[in-house]
């Protein structure tokens, strides 16, 4: 079948597009071509203090990288998210929160979230907090969330969000990582009508992390929680004190804005440092052409702050450009699965960017939910987060967007910092699953598995030899790591960890990760990680776990365990491994299959082979490949035949 003919794409008639496909491609060829040129242009998207006399220092070498923009220039990046808007824009709405309960809503003018973030900003100062300290925020999807990582930028502090759905031991480990002295958090979150306890989360992370020194809390609810009265402070009572004037602390380029961790293939995972003046500017750009933002738009990005879409495409993006940016506290499907439309209705939302992930669970419940809603202010509709199948893109773009609305499929990375592949609205002719094209700045490249670079059509791992402002600096506190993991595969180039294609028409098809990482829900986990809280169990000899693909979550995980000598293989083993994995990593963590493995194939040196085991939690108990490596065949056999049992 031949997918690539004029006639499979896509281009939204109807669409006032801001630009054509001719100046957007020259546009960008002249961003590759002549990037200093093209950068000092866009580095006007943002106030300085003062201005940079260096456009770029960067060099993806074979010995070491150096990646630095705008270096000796100065801003700070609260004062471009805020108060530069509050001349033309002081009584617009900056935040539009929605709460878990449909309909209660709160309005954050740009004027209000100035005098909330400096109150807040010189909170921690009185509480000691300077610029270059770490502050983790453990935080539900509230108003506060956006306003501590402001108020951090505001005082130079690096702040380091950590996922609300994350464990106690989770929150612990990249809390003493980072070396936070103090932690934001809440008494409690809300998601479908239920309350889920954050503080004794922290309490307990607590318990390890020594450097801590304070810990601001939110009273979400009115929940009980435990307090120790030397370390902890009450949200309001700090801020109620405080001045709503805060004088900003005068940042460099280069100077670190937070630290988001992320899983990779192995070991525990890595804090990915942004800076500050090319990530904002990244965020800034990429956001106003990857959603085609005009004056009066309301903005919904339905991911979590915990992650970096949040980050990004929330708070740090919207922000910049002076937008109206909508956050939701709550769940798809509650009170039902017309939810996400009904808040587009009630608050008019002119663009939408969510994961594939509830595209697939929403349109699994019916296309009466959404036709139910208005939806007409609709105008641009995002995708993000792992590869969105051609059906799920066709039933948002056809059911969700009434054929009217561009879905711009955004591939990136927490690491990437901002958008890198996607289609500009009404501009790319679309085809549904492709991301299309490369944003400005950025040159992505296939290359085959000796590292040799592949023209035109074809398919590979997908590298970056330019990667634009936005793209992360380091693994905080961890540079050789940084270097091995991702420039160490292929000289001279960034690795990403996606394979990908490209078609005779140039467009690009991510195919997912090549790494033992994999992608549930749009969360990304490392494997190892998940073995790891495995073992942890006394019961367990050895883990083995692999993703699996799944209807609506993309992926699911496929766990295989060989118990110690002795030990029954009972259904209370079971829950307790389920029990041991929400507890070290958190409930997005649990294996959706565990299945019992008498021995693992391994290779004659040693080294399992997660090839046979991906393919028997695929369910392709047949066509397992070539098995000549294996040291003891019968072991694959044996699990094939259980594998079948399962069903
Ligand atoms: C990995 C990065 C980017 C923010 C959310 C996830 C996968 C992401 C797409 C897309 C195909 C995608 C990749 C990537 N991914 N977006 N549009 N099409 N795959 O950030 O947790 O750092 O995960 O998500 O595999 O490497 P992340």
């Amino acid at each position: 079948m031949k997918m690539n003919t004029q006639a499979d794409r896509i281009k939204v008639q109807e669409y006032a597009a801001p630009y054509d496909l001719v100046s957007y491609l020259n546009e960008y060829h002249r961003s590759i071509a002549a990037p200093d040129e093209f950068w000092v242009e866009q580095s006007r998207l943002l106030d300085w203090k003062s201005p940079f006399s260096k456009v770029r220092n960067v060099d993806f070498g074979t010995q070491g990288v150096t990646i630095r923009w705008f270096e000796d220039g100065v801003l700070n990046a609260c004062v471009n998210c805020v108060d530069r808007h509050l001349g033309q824009r002081g009584n617009q709405t900056a935040i539009l929160w929605e709460s878990d309960e449909p309909g209660v809503t709160e309005k954050i003018t740009y004027s209000e979230l100035h005098a909330s973030v400096c109150r807040l900003a010189n909170g921690l100062r009185a509480l000691g907090i300077r610029k270059g300290d770490c502050v983790a925020i453990y935080l539900p999807m509230i108003p506060e969330v956006a306003i501590a990582m402001l108020a951090c930028a505001r005082i130079g502090a690096i702040h380091s969000v950590v996922f609300a759905g994350f464990s106690a031991d989770a929150l612990a480990g990249r809390v003493r990582d980072c070396g936070a002295r103090l932690v934001i958090t809440a008494d409690a979150s809300v998601r479908a009508g239920k309350r889920i306890p954050l503080k004794s989360n922290v309490d307990e992370a607590l318990r390890s992390c020594p450097l801590v020194e304070k810990c601001i809390v939110v009273a979400r609810t009115s929940a009980d929680v435990d307090w120790d009265a030397e370390r902890d402070v009450r949200y309001v009572e700090l801020v109620d004190a405080q001045s709503r004037e805060c004088e900003p602390e005068w940042m460099n380029a280069e100077d670190p804005l937070f630290v988001l961790y992320t899983s990779g293939s192995t070991g525990t995972p890595k804090g990915v440092l942004h800076t500050t003046a090319g990530y904002l500017l990244s965020c800034a750009l990429s956001h106003r052409h990857v959603f085609d933002l005009r004056e009066d738009d309301i903005y919904w990005c339905s991911a979590d702050v915990g992650w970096i879409t949040g980050h990004s495409y929330i708070v740090y993006g919207p922000l910049a450009n002076g937008a109206t940016t909508l956050m939701f506290e709550g769940v798809p499907t509650y009170p039902s699965p017309s939810r996400f439309w009904e808040i587009c209705d009630r608050h008019g939302v002119t663009i939408f960017y969510t994961a594939p992930t509830a595209i697939r669970a929403l349109m699994r419940e019916g296309d009466d939910h959404v036709r139910s809603t208005d939806r007409s202010s609709l105008r641009v509709l995002g995708s993000v987060g792992e590869p969105i199948n051609p059906e799920a893109w066709r039933w948002y773009f056809e059911i969700v967007g009434d054929g009217r609305c561009p879905v711009v499929d955004t591939w990136w990375q927490t690491e990437t910092g901002t958008i890198m592949i996607a289609p500009i609205p009404g501009v790319t002719p679309l085809k549904p699953g492709s991301a299309t094209f490369p944003l400005f700045g950025v040159e992505p490249v296939l290359v085959n598995n000796s590292g040799d670079e592949i023209e035109g059509a074809g398919e590979g791992l997908l590298c970056l030899k330019q990667a634009g402002p936005g793209i992360m600096r380091t693994i905080y506190g961890d540079p050789k790591r940084f270097f091995k993991t991702y420039f160490g595969r292929i000289p001279g180039l960034y690795f990403t960890g996606d394979g990908c294609r490209r078609d005779e028409d140039g467009y690009y098809w991510i195919t997912g990760r090549i790494d033992d990482v994999i992608n549930v829900s749009g969360h990304r986990l490392g494997t190892a990680e998940i073995e790891s809280a495995l073992v942890a169990h006394p019961a367990v000899a050895e883990a083995a776990v692999v993703g699996y693909p799944h209807e609506t979550k993309g992926q699911g995980i496929h766990a295989f365990i060989t118990v110690k000598a002795g030990i029954e293989e009972t259904e209370k083993l079971l829950g307790e491994l389920r029990l041991s994995v929400r507890r070290q990593i958190g409930p997005i963590a649990q294996p959706d299959v565990i299945q019992w493995a008498a021995s693992l194939p391994k290779t004659r040196s040693g080294k399992i082979m997660r090839r046979v085991l991906r393919k028997l939690a695929e369910g392709q108990t047949n066509d397992l490949g070539d098995m000549s490596t294996l040291a003891e065949p019968g072991v694959v056999a044996t699990l094939a035949k259980s594998t079948q049992a399962r069903g």
